[in-house]
């Protein structure tokens, strides 16, 4: 069966951005009021020129951050009244402890939690099966590829078993290759766990590869400037990115994000 991205018209929300804004202290004024609903089972990416509050945005969302005015709603709760906190947040960065295994690594968020020995074991186990890391529990990350760190990043996000993925540029870093292997794989566990993706990058390739809708924003100051359904079936694999529909996608994004670009030197 394939998925239409239309499918999400009917979903409830999974994350409600209601005028929200931030001014950091120092003055910057980093978003302009932001409206943007996100329900549940969609991919959006956030995509648009550096310093446009991609990050911010994704923060605010996580409750890492305070909005400075407007609300952000996460299931329909305000994000600080959140108690079952069923999201992850995957940094560019594996950001990983060089001392201790893939296993321990993997398990941080469980222990942190105080999670039962046995059930955080199976858990963790469970993770690394996912991402294509079983045989590598033992290991130390410096031994690992860059890729394969960032697996261990997402395999510690997942042990939480998180129905919302906030991705702040996760592949960013990665040679092409590696990149379009762990975006494919990522297709695939959004797919079969359901999950509600909200995805930071700076491609366009990507962004119209992976997802359901794309959020183009445009900087100083950040804000919302168009928001476009790439409405093509899932499951989406090589075949995709050489179609014709692959290609206008692209081109409509790259257009948006030159109009983005022209924007900041018109303000
Ligand atoms: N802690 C901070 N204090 C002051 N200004 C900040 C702070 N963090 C970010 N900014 C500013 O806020 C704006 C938005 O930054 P943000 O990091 O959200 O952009 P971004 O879209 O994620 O950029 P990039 O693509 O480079 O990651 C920028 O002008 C940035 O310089
Ligand atoms: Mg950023």
């Amino acid at each position: 069966m394939t998925d239409r991205p239309d499918a999400f018209a009917a979903a409830p929300p999974a994350v409600e951005i209601l005028s929200a804004q931030k001014t950091y202290p120092d003055g910057t004024v980093a978003l302009q009021p932001v409206d943007l609903r996100i329900r549940e089972g969609e991919f959006v990416t956030l995509i648009g020129p550096s310093g446009c509050g991609k990050s911010t945005l994704l923060k605010m969302v996580a409750g890492l951050l305070d909005t400075t005015d407007g609300r952000i709603h996460v299931w329909r709760k305000p994000i600080e009244q959140l108690t079952d906190k069923r999201f992850t947040f995957v940094f560019q960065a594996p950001t990983l402890m060089p001392w201790a295994s893939v296993q321990t690594n993997v398990r941080l968020p469980l222990d942190l939690a105080g999670v039962e020995r046995g059930e955080a074991d199976r858990r963790v186990a469970d993770a690394l099966r996912l991402v294509g890391l079983d045989a590598f529990a033992q290991a130390l990350p410096r031994a690992l590829s860059g890729g394969m760190q960032m697996r261990v990043s997402i395999a510690r996000g997942l042990v939480v078993q998180p129905h919302l993925l906030l991705m702040d540029e996760p592949f960013g870093a990665l040679d092409e290759i590696t990149r379009n292997r762990l975006d494919a794989d990522l297709l695939e566990l959004w797919r079969d766990r359901k999950l509600t993706v909200i995805f930071v990058t700076h491609s366009i390739h990507e962004a119209v590869f992976l997802s359901s809708r794309v959020v183009v924003m445009a900087p100083r100051p950040g804000r919302v400037v168009e928001d476009i359904a790439i409405d093509a079936p899932y499951p989406r694999g090589a075949d995709f990115m050489v179609s014709p529909e692959f290609s206008r996608y692209a081109k409509r994004l790259q257009d948006a994000l030159q109009r983005a670009s022209a924007q900041e030197i018109s303000a």
